[in-house]
């Protein structure tokens, strides 16, 4: 077709509901200019492209964002714009409000990452609709993940591998039968051998999507240092420093919420007994967990999150 050309399928979703997700509005010569919209608090990753000369530009036209690296946190508002060029480790992208992005792509990449973010959000739909608490959780110990490896100052590509393991890491749990997630009375042994089975069942369900590391980082989240947890019960450094930091954002997490079966300790509490507990939790990463309560950080992060605690 010669002239011009409206194109009004695909883009719908842009003008109206609250579904989120990407539009191809053109592709030329390689190039792809598309829209994405992407809900309030939701983590989001820029990927290091294959090839060198690609380079990718973002225009904010809604929305407030921030990208995180392991050394500093960009805030950026509408109409903003940055672009990526030779990026050599994910970048993480924080929703503060829903955000609409304009997108140049100046190689073709919108068939990939359309399928991978429907595979995200197939995963996450998964999560919720077997158990709200842990959709919530998990995005609450990536958050925590984040702010514990920027105050151990890790490098930029344990930050990411970690986030986005956190993230899913309690995937596998889907296969959990629903009676026993749910249960308010103290589990059975074979209750308790169902649940021991969720972080090998995370790494199963990843293993498609994601690198090997972040797949090795979901299953041994629930191994400590003195070698007693599961699912293969590994001590000391055998636990790769990302699979220790989400061990403890993980059980501080579960302290700190009201769970049927427990009241919920305060952030302080929760924070000084996991320092107390350094035959298995790594005390690097427990003081740096304290630090964050103690100093006020971790309470002005939730301040600007604003989490859902149903
Ligand atoms: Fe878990
Ligand atoms: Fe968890």
């Amino acid at each position: 077709m010669d002239g011009i050309i409206v194109k009004r399928e695909n883009v719908d979703f842009l003008r109206n509901g609250d579904e989120s997700g990407l539009a191809l509005l053109l592709e030329h010569s390689n190039t792809e200019i598309m829209v994405q919209k992407i809900h309030k608090n939701s983590l989001v990753w820029i990927t290091p492209a294959d090839e060198k000369d690609m380079v990718e530009f973002f225009y904010i036209v809604e929305g407030e964002v921030s990208l995180e690296t392991s050394n500093e946190t960009i805030h950026l508002k509408e109409n903003d714009c940055f672009y990526t060029n030779r990026l050599e480790h994910e970048v993480l992208l924080r929703s503060h409000m829903d955000l609409k992005i304009f997108y140049v792509s100046t190689r073709p990449i919108y068939n990939n990452l359309d399928s991978f973010n429907n595979d995200l959000n197939e995963l996450l739909t998964r999560i919720d609709e077997k158990d709200r608490y842990t959709k919530q959780h998990c995005s609450r110990v990536a958050d925590l993940c984040t702010l514990i490896s920027k105050k151990l100052d890790c490098a930029e590509k344990v930050l990411n591998n970690l986030v986005i393991a956190a993230l899913f890491h309690d995937v596998g749990k889907c296969f959990i039968p629903a009676q026993i997630l749910e249960k308010k009375t103290k589990l059975t042994q074979e209750e308790f051998r169902e649940i021991y089975k969720h972080p090998s069942n995370s790494k199963k369900i990843l293993k498609d999507k994601f690198s090997e590391e972040i797949c090795d980082i979901a299953q041994t989240h629930h191994e400590r240092l003195d070698g007693s947890g599961y699912p293969y019960g590994l001590s000391g450094t055998d636990i790769s420093l990302e699979a220790r930091i989400i061990g403890v954002a993980d059980s501080f997490d579960a302290m700190t919420t009201k769970r049927p079966y427990n009241d919920p300790k305060t952030y302080e509490d929760a924070a000084i007994e996991l320092c107390e507990m350094s035959d298995k939790y790594d005390s690097r990463v427990s003081d740096a967990l304290k630090e964050l309560v103690l100093s006020g950080e971790f309470h002005k992060f939730l301040n600007e999150v604003e989490y859902d605690r149903d």
